[in-house]
């Protein structure tokens, strides 16, 4: 078990690109698997939760090699054409891989049992797995709904119109997914909009998906089947969500200036820069870009008094990832930051609310916590720190408190700190290099 201290940082200065977004990344793997043809990814992001999914659609039939120059090359089997594995798919810590390979696999009719690691399966999977019935897929689940989960994918896959109740983009990801082997059209409705990377990459892949805002708010999103994918090129952006850490810290750390090249920018991923920026924080995009349909931009980030706000509700699911680091923001900040509509926050890695509830007392952080809310109190000042945080195997609530110790009275150590490794690997230095001070605790 690996133990990261984190002490006070030097200024931090210099220019970083962070790792690959691990959304597109997965995606990238999947739609390449099931195109015909070449398919090549450059920037793909080699945290292990990728590398699952590499080595899921590797045992499903496809090709999947990596490039001497780090370029990622599949060679795709068609939409409906994966074969059975051979053995159980272990997806590690990856909600997003299980949920949405749950989708690819209902479209296909025979047998796949899926597993992963303890966070994993403690997660909720019946929300992927009732519309997927819908469409004509089984399933065998651990109780409550948990993995590992035996599936069997339909056999005469149904067209379905299917409204989540809740917001969530991979829900919605899997029904479109199963909906590529589907005759006909699938439908998703979303109460609120999330992140629209399968929507984008599907498209950019060759299928035909249309997006629509009805008048109360809601999005409906229509895919139709059967398309015949083609193999692509894919740039994957550098992942906001990982960027997150860096640009938090610059603006805690004083004397800090840094730019962060190439960070997907997408509306709705990028709800922690408006966030910050409600708080003070001085953050610039330069050389704004599209990139194969997802916008792209440096951050350049400097340090900056910020002060407690109300973050919006409706905000939430643009920045579901980032209420860790925004919560540690927000405790160094001058005033009160509520943060609302947060339920979802539960099932994640981890439950989020409380570890960031917990970990922020014990470094002295005044807080409250109810069911989907977090309050938390600034004064302005540098919190104790001096805290222990064990990760719980979940690695933004490790990077989040690594970031906190940086600028706290005390170091934190982050026990089981190797999780970081699931989205960004090389945290420690790629921090380090910018002027923090992260070190190993000897084991
Ligand atoms: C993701 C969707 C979000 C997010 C996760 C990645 C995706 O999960 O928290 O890290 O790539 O679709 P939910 O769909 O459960 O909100």
């Amino acid at each position: 078990m690996s133990v990261i201290i984190s002490e006070s940082a030097n200024p931090l200065r210099g220019t970083v690109r962070v790792p690959g977004d691990k959304s597109v990344s997965h995606r990238a793997l999947m739609f390449g698997a099931l195109a015909v043809g070449e398919t090549n990814i450059s920037g793909l992001l080699e945290g292990d939760d990728v590398l699952a999914t590499a080595a899921a659609m590797r045992a499903l039939g496809a090709q999947v090699t990596r490039g001497e120059d780090g370029t990622w090359q599949v060679f795709g089997c068609g939409v409906g054409g994966l074969a059975e594995p051979g053995n159980v798919l272990d997806m590690g810590n990856s909600g997003t891989a299980v949920r949405l390979l749950m989708g690819v696999l209902a479209g296909h009719a025979f047998p796949a049992t899926l597993t992963g690691d303890a966070s994993l399966r403690s997660r909720p999977m019946e929300r992927i797995m009732k519309p997927l019935r819908d469409i004509g897929a089984t399933f065998v689940s651990a109780e409550g709904g948990r993995l590992p989960i035996t599936m069997t994918g339909a056999v005469d896959p149904l067209p379905t119109a299917y409204e989540m109740p809740m917001a969530s983009a991979q829900v919605k990801s899997a029904v479109l997914l199963a909906g590529l082997s589907v005759p006909g059209e699938t439908v998703v409705i979303e109460p609120v909009p999330t992140r629209d990377h399968t929507e984008r990459l599907l498209r950019h892949f060759g299928a035909d998906v249309r997006v629509e805002d009805d008048p109360d708010g809601r999005r409906r999103v229509t895919l139709v089947g059967e398309p015949e994918l083609e193999g692509r090129n894919v740039v994957v952006p550098a992942d906001i969500s990982s960027a997150a850490f860096p640009m938090v810290a610059a603006l805690l750390v004083p004397g800090s200036a840094v730019t962060l090249t190439g960070v997907g920018t997408n509306p709705l991923r990028a709800g922690l820069m408006d966030t910050l920026r409600d708080m003070g924080g001085d953050l610039r995009l330069e050389n704004s870009r599209d990139e194969d349909g997802e916008p792209v931009a440096d951050v350049v980030v400097r340090a900056a008094k910020l002060r407690g706000v109300d973050v919006p509700a409706g905000r939430v699911p643009s920045m579901i990832d980032e209420f860790p680091v925004l919560a540690v923001c927000a405790a160094h900040a001058e005033g009160t930051t509520r943060m609302t509509g947060l339920s979802e926050l539960r099932v994640k890695e981890s439950d989020r609310l409380a570890a960031m509830a917990q970990g922020l007392s014990a470094c002295g952080v005044a807080l409250e916590e109810t069911e989907d809310t977090l309050t938390i109190f600034g004064d302005g000042k540098a919190p104790a720190g001096g805290a222990e945080i064990d990760s719980d195997l979940d690695h933004r609530i490790a990077m989040a408190f690594l970031v906190l110790g940086m600028a706290s009275r005390d170091a934190v150590r982050v026990a089981q700190a190797e999780t970081i490794a699931t989205s960004f690997p090389g945290f420690a230095d790629m921090m380090n290099g910018l002027g923090a001070n992260m070190s190993e605790a000897p084991s």
